[in-house]
């Protein structure tokens, strides 16, 4: 399959990595899909379920009778507010930051860490730089880090996905490439050691590699880290041509790399914050664009509003709006669609959060400090996650049990144990008042 990223959304995106030249290129295929031999006959007559409405792959049998129900087929790529965006054409904003990222690796040969909020955007925008990294010829690889991730065991990952058709040695038509070698048959068995893998990665040749490892700050690891930052380190002062991005949850970048301050002068950090009113714009135009729907001025403005600049809230609101219309059988959303989307988004991150939690807030929701309680969630959401000890306006004990100090804060700051519980309570404190 040809790579060109297409649609009118993604021209100023596409120009940001220069190409090394004017060739085609070419993605990975995608996995053949495999078929059920024939579809299950389930008699219509015999069962009284609810069904689902389209099928997979897009094979409807031309029952969708009317546009609110094509766009309600349509949704579900329109906002994915449980997923992180694949697609460039419904990547929002981020135009700067972006562009900042791309000059970092391109121009500077920098390495780069990502750091933000829990759901602001970070994996989006590094599949949105994979996919404009493939198209300017890097090799990229993508890993997510999670508890107990070990060095080894994801640069052997990492090694395996490289063709030895990149390793010096090597010519094109060495049969090793031929039968799908790859740089982890140079590697020894047993742990891996830093040294093994520059000496590995220093071998690279007629590429550029981008190693990405998303969750960085699920990997409890002091060793990995180190390790991580040794690697960083290393490739820079011996200039290999492989380039690691790093994304992890964290308010500020010591947060995220802390203990190995040595490396502060080989990256670029780059803090992803809120998204401004014209970046949510953008992302709910993105799904009219994609649905079919039509957003009215009062229900976007709404939209800006209750998101708070976060793009998941925006995804999730969107998407049940979008549900609520068609529901109408309308396909224009207006200001009543909106809170019936944020009652159902309630009842949906409701569910996400432990029991012992939301027991907590309808405590503080019968206790009279909800209020506290929704003014800290609003300080999280525009403080990267951080609160800090004056934002809890003297319920210091009230809340205790729902936050915790953050691991190498510089200032004393916590966050909130849970994740869902800072857009339950923004929601809930927004939520329509018949409630
Ligand atoms: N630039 C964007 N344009 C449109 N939607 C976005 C954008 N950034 C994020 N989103 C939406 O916001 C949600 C969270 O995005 P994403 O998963 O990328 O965040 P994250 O920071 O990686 O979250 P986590 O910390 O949980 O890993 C997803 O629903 C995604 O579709
Ligand atoms: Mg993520």
């Amino acid at each position: 399959m040809i790579g060109q990223i297409e649609g009118v959304h993604v021209n100023w995106i596409s120009k940001l990595f220069r190409r090394s030249d004017e060739q085609e290129y070419l993605y990975e295929e995608a996995p053949a899909v495999a078929q059920p031999a024939r579809r299950a006959h389930i008699d219509d007559a015999e069962i009284n379920l609810p069904r689902f409405k389209n099928m997979v792959g897009g094979i409807d049998g031309g029952h969708h009778k009317t546009d609110a129900e094509r766009v309600r087929a349509k949704l579900r790529d329109a906002f994915t507010p449980s997923h992180p965006v694949t697609d460039v054409r419904m990547f929002a904003g981020r135009e700067d930051l972006l562009l900042t990222l791309i000059r970092a690796i391109e121009d500077q040969r920098l390495h780069a860490v990502i750091y933000g909020d829990r759901g602001i955007g970070k994996t989006s925008m590094l599949h949105v730089l994979t996919q404009l990294a493939k198209e300017a010829q890097y090799t990229v690889r993508y890993a997510s880090c999670g508890v107990g991730t070990e060095f080894s065991e994801i640069f052997r990952a990492v090694a395996a996905d490289i063709s030895l058709l990149y390793h010096e040695d090597y010519d094109p038509t060495d049969p090793a490439i031929e039968h799908g070698g790859t740089l982890a048959d140079k590697l020894p068995e047993g742990r891996l050691s830093v040294a093994q893998m520059t000496d590995l990665l220093s071998k690279i040749h007629g590429t550029r590699i981008l190693i990405i490892l998303d969750e960085f700050d699920r990997a409890d690891s002091a060793q990995f880290r180190q390790q991580v930052a040794e690697l960083i380190k290393n490739l820079s002062d011996r200039s290999i041509a492989v380039q690691m991005v790093i994304a992890g949850v964290a308010s500020n970048l010591t947060e995220l790399i802390a203990h190995i301050p040595s490396i502060r002068r080989n990256i670029m950090g780059l803090p992803i914050d809120v998204m401004n009113a014209d970046e949510i714009e953008e992302l709910v135009k993105n799904g009219e664009w994609a649905s079919g729907l039509k957003f009215q001025p009062k229900a976007i403005e709404n939209i800006i509003e209750l998101s708070n600049g976060s793009p998941y809230l925006a995804s999730l609101l969107g998407q049940h709006a979008g549900l609520a219309a068609t529901q109408r059988d309308a396909i224009r959303v207006n200001a009543e669609d909106i809170k019936s989307a944020v009652r159902q988004a309630l009842d949906e991150v409701r569910l996400r959060i432990a029991p012992h939690h939301v027991a907590l807030v309808d405590k503080a929701a019968t206790s009279g400090s909800f209020g506290a309680l929704s003014a800290m969630a609003a300080r999280s959401m525009a403080n990267a996650g951080q609160i800090l000890e004056e934002d809890f306006d003297g319920h210091f004990d009230d809340f205790s049990e729902f936050i915790m100090p953050i691991t190498d804060s510089a200032n004393g700051a916590y966050c909130f144990r849970e994740d869902g519980v800072v857009p339950y309570v923004w929601l809930r404190s927004n939520a329509p008042k018949s409630r």
